[in-house]
């Protein structure tokens, strides 16, 4: 088992935010990426779709034989991580628990913002993992369904980043947040607007970060390690033809992409 791959999966290129953070913290394994180019955006659609779209990512992955599987979307992550590790054999890890798990270890006043897509906002899920944990803890969510075409398009810098960044945290500012939740993988390119808008003392939680370091926890306790250092360059499958993710993935992943091959899932 530890020489087979981890599966990683997406809507399309933002989770190649995770695969990013997977490579710098556990090198040595190999890496299978699925981003559903077809079908994107998830953060619109309702969750009975978005299980279902995961459910044939998740299949796809698992017949590659993977050893792990990686929900590096935080709108599939909201709303159907539950049933994939209910339904399948490998371990299953979503992108939510990290997040909260961080946001609740540096929040020192208890109020926690948290930013994502309609989709992910909608469902709660940050809400109810985090208060699950402490009760005490105040939750303040927005959609921020801009910053994802804004991130793709190049302009996370931009002024029309720190618009509709000022625009749509000022709520959650006003509330008194200590933490900030980026609960969307196209949100740690914005971080350094992120940031200047919200100000130093409020801390931000980069999910793909987290999420790596529990995929690397997960793969220590289940000893699904890689022992040696074999890993091969990651494979690319999306369900479009490759051409816009090959342009835009680069600014995600932090290099050229190559090899991308399409697939379709059923
Ligand atoms: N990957 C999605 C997420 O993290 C953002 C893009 C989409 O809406 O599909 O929620």
């Amino acid at each position: 088992m530890p020489e087979r791959s981890i599966g990683v999966f997406d809507s399309g290129v933002g989770g190649l935010t995770v695969l990013r953070a997977l490579r710098q913290q556990v090198p040595d394994e190999s890496l299978v990426y699925l981003g559903d180019t077809a079908r994107v955006p998830y953060g619109t659609k309702s969750s009975p779709t978005v299980i279902r779209y995961a459910h044939e990512a998740a299949r796809f992955l698992l017949a590659q034989r993977v050893k792990l599987l990686v929900v590096a979307c935080n709108t599939a992550s909201a709303v159907a991580v539950d049933e994939l590790v209910q339904r399948y054999r490998v371990p299953v890890i979503g992108v939510i628990q990290p997040g909260a798990k961080r946001a609740l270890e540096v929040t020192r006043n208890g109020r926690i913002g948290v930013v994502g897509t309609e989709g992910t906002i909608r469902s709660g899920a940050y809400d109810r993992v985090l208060r699950q944990s402490r009760t005490d803890i105040v939750v303040h969510s927005a959609a921020c369904p801009l910053f994802v075409p804004i991130a793709e398009e190049g302009w996370s810098s931009h002024e029309v980043a720190r618009l509709a960044a000022r625009e749509y945290l000022a709520p959650l500012l006003d509330k008194g947040i200590d933490t900030l939740v980026l609960g969307c993988t196209h949100y740690p390119l914005l971080k350094k607007t992120l940031q200047e808008v919200v100000g130093a003392e409020v801390q931000l939680v980069d999910s793909a970060q987290e999420t790596a370091k529990s995929v690397k926890l997960r793969l220590e306790q289940d000893r699904l390690l890689q022992s040696a250092a074999t890993a091969q360059p990651p494979c690319y499958y999306v369900t479009d033809i490759p051409d816009r993710f090959l342009r835009v993935g680069g600014a995600f992943l932090g290099e050229e992409l190559r090899d991308v091959k399409t697939v379709v899932l059923d």
